[in-house]
């Protein structure tokens, strides 16, 4: 007969299962594009690009967990919340789905999502709660998948949904799928001013093109001077390279955005520019202290919504609980 002390333990370690394997919580963080540097049309009507990505300490969180009947529920709170679509339309819910069918499993999880990152804002937002769901929802359904299969899933989900598992620093060549990592020293102080509604990525990348008017592009490299100035931790080096060609197009959709860089620029940021696809603008600043007058500055100058200051490079999605 097994002791009553050894049915205890085994039903608390059994528990102690139950409770490891009903939530899993991820944190996924936001990027920001230091060169975006856009080339010709391909012939699956994405652009050829050379970028350098970022991934900054500014985080949405994934929370999965077993539901209590079959299919996907996803729930979200913070930026963006009861506008953002909870069904196929959202790339979270996509995850998913395209795990479990690849995994084999049943689709079955509850998520929710909380947001930090700003919606359609440039920051690749959608692209992070890919990632963190395709990453919660691996260890939920206890599948180990290898990482260079979760690469090719995120990949298949978005182009930079990859980027969001990689962080770091990484240059991203092809649709900015395809990830080399950049070695970087130290960290860079950052200042995001959040913009009033979105852009939509396609309406931007139409606008360059239509802004281009049928001109011949060359093929899109990343900058001498911005590999220089990542690899040193120089941020005023930095704050010269950053570039971004998708940023005519934002302004030209978005024209107060000119506003809100030259207020930045005003307050002595190092350097300033259109977050991928904006509306976000980003602003390199010296250290700390002088984030902190920028973030001061922008705010009291009502050029934008709100503003979040973050320090660059983190690591990519990450399971914490
Ligand atoms: O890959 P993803 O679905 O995030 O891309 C969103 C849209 O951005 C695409 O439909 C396309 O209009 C544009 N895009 C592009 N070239 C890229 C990446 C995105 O034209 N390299």
């Amino acid at each position: 007969m097994p002791s009553r002390e050894g049915a205890r333990r085994r039903s608390e370690r059994h528990s102690l299962r139950d409770v490891s394997k009903t939530s899993v919580t991820v944190r996924v963080p936001a990027k920001v594009n230091l060169q975006l540097s856009v080339g010709p049309v391909r012939s699956d009507g994405y652009h050829e690009l050379a970028t350098v990505f970022q991934a900054v300490g500014l985080y949405d969180e994934v929370i999965a967990r077993t539901p209590s009947e079959p299919g996907i529920r996803l729930t979200i709170s913070g930026e963006g919340e009861g506008t953002l679509p909870l069904g196929e339309g959202n790339l979270a819910y996509r995850a998913a789905r395209l795990l479990a069918e690849h995994a084999g499993v049943e689709a079955a999880v509850d998520l929710h999502i909380h947001k930090a990152i700003p919606i359609a804002g440039g920051m690749a937002g959608g692209s992070a709660d890919a990632a963190g769901t395709l990453l919660a929802c691996d260890a939920l359904w206890r599948q180990g998948t290898p990482r260079e299969e979760l690469m090719a899933l995120a990949a298949e989900l978005g182009s930079d949904v990859p980027f969001a598992l990689h962080g770091g620093t990484a240059i991203g060549t092809g649709r900015g799928e395809s990830l080399t990592s950049v070695l970087s020293r130290g960290e860079f102080h950052w200042v995001f001013a959040l913009a009033d509604g979105g852009l939509s990525t396609p309406a931007v990348y139409g606008e360059c093109d239509r802004l281009r008017d049928g001109r011949s592009v060359p093929d899109p490299y990343v900058s001498d001077m911005l590999m220089q100035a990542v690899r040193a931790g120089d941020a005023v080096l930095l704050g010269k390279a950053l570039h971004n060609d998708l940023q005519p197009a934002a302004l030209a959709l978005r024209p107060a955005l000119r506003q809100t860089l030259e207020v930045g620029e005003d307050y002595g940021a190092l350097g300033s520019l259109v977050s991928g696809s904006g509306p976000t603008c980003a602003f390199v600043a010296r250290d700390e202290e002088h984030s902190l007058d920028l973030a001061v500055s922008l705010t009291a100058s009502g050029v934008c919504r709100t503003v979040r200051r973050a320090v660059g490079p983190v690591p990519g999605a990450r399971v914490i609980g």
